[in-house]
Formats: C-alpha cells, sequence, structure tokens
C-alpha cells in the first residue's frame, strides 16, 4: 500500500453526520477519509472496493442497517474494523453490534479525542489482520493447489455446518431445516441444505424436486470433488436460490454412503457455502454422529410431550459424553402451545439447558406448505411460525458470532 495512514470510510444516511466527521479527522495526519456512503447497502460496496481499515458506521439507516452491513462487511472481509456511531447508547444494540463483529461503539455526536482513538485502535487491528489474512491466504494457495477453481464458489471463511437433530422422529427436523436454510440463505451467505436422513431423506419432496442428483452420485469420488462438479449434482432450489444434497432415493442404497465420505461432502461443501445445514434422522448412525461431531452448531428439538423431553434429556447426556461444548448446542421447543403447561421455561430448568427459541404449532401453515411443496419461509414469513424461524436464525447467527470470537481469543492466548 501507497500510504500508512489509516483509511476510513463513513457510512451514514445523514449528509451533515459525514461531513462533520470528515471535518473532525481532516487535520489528523494519520486517518485519510477515503470515501463516504449513505446506507448500509452503499457501505457494504464501498467497503468492498475500497477496502478501508475502518468503516465508521451509523445505525438506522434506509435498505441495510448498520448492524447488518457490518456482520455482511466482517464476514466479506474479516480485517475490515467497523466502529459503530449511534444515537442508540442502549446496551442491548451495543451488544447486537458487537456480536455482528464491530470494534468499537461510540455515541453520537462522537467527541473528537474518543473518535480519533478509537479510529487508531481499531487501524492497528486491521493491519494485524489483515497481514494474517496475507498469510493464511498464501498457505492456503500452497496447501490446495488449485485455488482458482475455487473463485466464484469461495466464500471468504470456512462454511459452518449446522444440524438439526431431534432424539424423538417426527419432532418438526425436516420443517424446521428446510425453513431455516431458506432464512439464512441469500447472495452473501449462500446456503446448502443436506439430507442426513439417508433412509427415508424428505428435504427434496419437502421442496418439490424430488427425482434428481442425490449423494450417490458423490460419495464414490469424495477424495477429488472439485467445486463445478458438486454445484451440477446439488438441487437448485429456483424458488429459493437454496442448494440441496439429497439422500438416496430407496432406502437400501443408504449403506453406499459411508461416516467418512459424508463427512468429507459436508467439509467441502464448507469450503463453498456459508452454511451448510444438515437434516438429521432420530436415529443414531455412523453418519448422524460424524455430522454431530464436526458441526459449528446443533440445534435439538423438543416439543412439549414428555417422551420427547425425556429423549432430549437422555441426547443431551450424551452430547456431554462426546464432550460438546455446551455453547455449540441450540436447544429449540417445536410446536410450541401456550395452552399446555409444559413451557420452555419448565422444560430448561428441568433439563438445566436452556431453551433459546420456541416455535409455535401451527398445524394449517406448515401442514399445507409441505403438501404444496412450497416452503412457509417463501410465502407466509409474517405468520408466527416464521417469525420464530427467523428468530432461531439470529439466535444461530449470533452463536456462531459468540463461538467465533471465543475461538479467535484462544487462537490468541
Ligand atoms: N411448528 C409446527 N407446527 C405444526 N406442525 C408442525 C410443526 N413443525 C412440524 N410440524 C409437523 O410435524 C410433522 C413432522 O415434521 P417433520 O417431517 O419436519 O419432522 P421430522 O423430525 O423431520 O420427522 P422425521 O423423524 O420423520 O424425519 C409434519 O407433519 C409437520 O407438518
Ligand atoms: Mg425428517
Amino acid at each position: 500500500m501507497a500510504t500508512d495512514k489509516i483509511r476510513v470510510l463513513i457510512v451514514d444516511d445523514i449528509a451533515e453526520t459525514r461531513e462533520n466527521i470528515r471535518k473532525l479527522l481532516q487535520f489528523e495526519s494519520d486517518v485519510d477519509v477515503t470515501g463516504t456512503a449513505r446506507s448500509g447497502k452503499e457501505g457494504i460496496q464501498l467497503a468492498l472496493e475500497l477496502d478501508p481499515d475502518v468503516v465508521l458506521m451509523d445505525i438506522n439507516m434506509p435498505d441495510i442497517d448498520g448492524i447488518s452491513a457490518t456482520e455482511q462487511i466482517r464476514q466479506k472481509a474479516p480485517h475490515i474494523q467497523v466502529v459503530i456511531l449511534s444515537v442508540q447508547g442502549d446496551p442491548r444494540y451495543m451488544r447486537r453490534a458487537m456480536l455482528a463483529g464491530a470494534r468499537d461503539f461510540l455515541e453520537k455526536p462522537p467527541m473528537g479525542d474518543e473518535l480519533i482513538s478509537a479510529i487508531r485502535r481499531a487501524g492497528e487491528v486491521a493491519r494485524i489482520e489483515r497481514a494474517k489474512g496475507t498469510q493464511q491466504r498464501n498457505s492456503a494457495t500452497t496447501a490446495s493447489g488449485n485455488p482458482a477453481s475455487m473463485s466464484g464458489f469461495a466464500p471468504i471463511s470456512k462454511g459452518k455446518i449446522i444440524t438439526i437433530y431431534s432424539p424423538k422422529g417426527g419432532t418438526g427436523c425436516t420443517t424446521i431445516a428446510v425453513n431455516l436454510a431458506i432464512a439464512l440463505n441469500n447472495e452473501d451467505t449462500r446456503t446448502v441444505i443436506v439430507d442426513a436422513n439417508l433412509q427415508y431423506g424428505d428435504v427434496a419432496v419437502f421442496v418439490n424436486e424430488q427425482g434428481k442428483n442425490t449423494i450417490l452420485e458423490l460419495a464414490p469420488r469424495v477424495d477429488d470433488l472439485e467445486p463445478d462438479v458438486v454445484e451440477e449434482i446439488l438441487i437448485k432450489h429456483e424458488a429459493s436460490g437454496v442448494r440441496i444434497l439429497a439422500a438416496p432415493q430407496r432406502p437400501e442404497l443408504a449403506e453406499k454412503v459411508s461416516a467418512d465420505q459424508f463427512s468429507k461432502v459436508l467439509e467441502f461443501l464448507q469450503r463453498m457455502f456459508s452454511y451448510v445445514v444438515v437434516d438429521t434422522s432420530s436415529i443414531l448412525t455412523d453418519v448422524v454422529l460424524s455430522t454431530i461431531d464436526i458441526s459449528d452448531v446443533v440445534i435439538v428439538l423438543t416439543t412439549q410431550e414428555i417422551p420427547a423431553i425425556k429423549n432430549a434429556r437422555l441426547f443431551l447426556d450424551l452430547l456431554k459424553t462426546m464432550a460438546i461444548n455446551k455453547e455449540r448446542i441450540i436447544f429449540v421447543m417445536n410446536r410450541y402451545d401456550k395452552r399446555f403447561s409444559i413451557t420452555p421455561e419448565r422444560v430448561s430448568e428441568n433439563l438445566k439447558h436452556e431453551i433459546s427459541t420456541t416455535i409455535p404449532l401451527d398445524e394449517k401453515v406448515v401442514i399445507t406448505a409441505i403438501n404444496r411443496g412450497v416452503p412457509f419461509m417463501l410465502d407466509n414469513r409474517s405468520q408466527p411460525v416464521g417469525k420464530g424461524i427467523f428468530s432461531l436464525a439470529e439466535t444461530v447467527r449470533a452463536r456462531l458470532n459468540i463461538l467465533e470470537s471465543e475461538n479467535e481469543a484462544s487462537v490468541k492466548r
């Protein structure tokens, strides 16, 4: 880089604010305002084009808000540091901003000194992260041999495996896997659903795309997969953009896929997608167990019925013996109906594991969606059950962020 000044991008929808900040910074010899953006969307675009060290980000803006914009910038360019400037001194905002990956949080209007020292701190971190990124990219190039073949497919960082499991059949794994994947999928966070219910997998049926390629096409060649070949075999669900890796067509074919092959496929998909959502069967096959083992987070489902709660207890115990960190588990109550006395709070207390999200019972919306082969997150997402899925998607993102920052912290230690 030609200069070692800290390069700053200002993102705010109000012209006056942008101008005031620019004025505050103009006499700092080590700071250079390289650009200004008027909305979250423009902020993301300019951040990726100009590659600044620090982004000063407003929260309330048209199109994409500052917190989502922060999340997207950090996902694509993790070396860029974001300092949030907001009139909302609310700690909940602050927490959300931090979870989205913001480095610092200043109240508006910022004091000159305060702003400049925040920029310097963030600029320093950006420099270190940038150097680290270059190192990693260099070693990745040598390791994989052919990085060019991944371009156009690869997310910047390794994708996350999110597995949905219920220790009791018929609890809603497939319903949640399909709809959660649709909620997580967008242009920037491409999402694939993988059906790990190898005998009776029905993900493809849920989206009315049965009868196409399945994992059987990939299993024999797991050791030399190529992104374009994999992309060919995945089913493209046109209505949502989500990709699907379907289960074999007949139950007796399940044994043709080994746990090792299955894990390798998942690991390859992590290089192509931001989120790999895995639907499972309740039967703990080797495939399901090894998937749980390599998952970043496991969503464990229960309902308000005693047998489901009993099995949830058994399964949570099993995860403990598998030494799966409790933070990797997201405990969810599906088909929640407040008329029943078994509340999420009671179950949380009883099983000593907090239920993070509840998804309400709505047979009309859910069953109609399944039978039409049109997931409710496509055409009915404002219903309470859709809101439940959105809130689960938020929980998943937040949890992944926490795990990521813990991971970073332990690497530094
Ligand atoms: N929130 C909900 N409200 C109402 N019905 C639901 C809800 N979630 C799931 N269901 C219903 O429960 C049934 C089972 O759902 P689903 O197939 O998603 O469960 P599963 O855990 O994948 O089952 P399996 O063990 O067969 O794989 C379906 O009939 C579905 O419509
Ligand atoms: Mg299922």
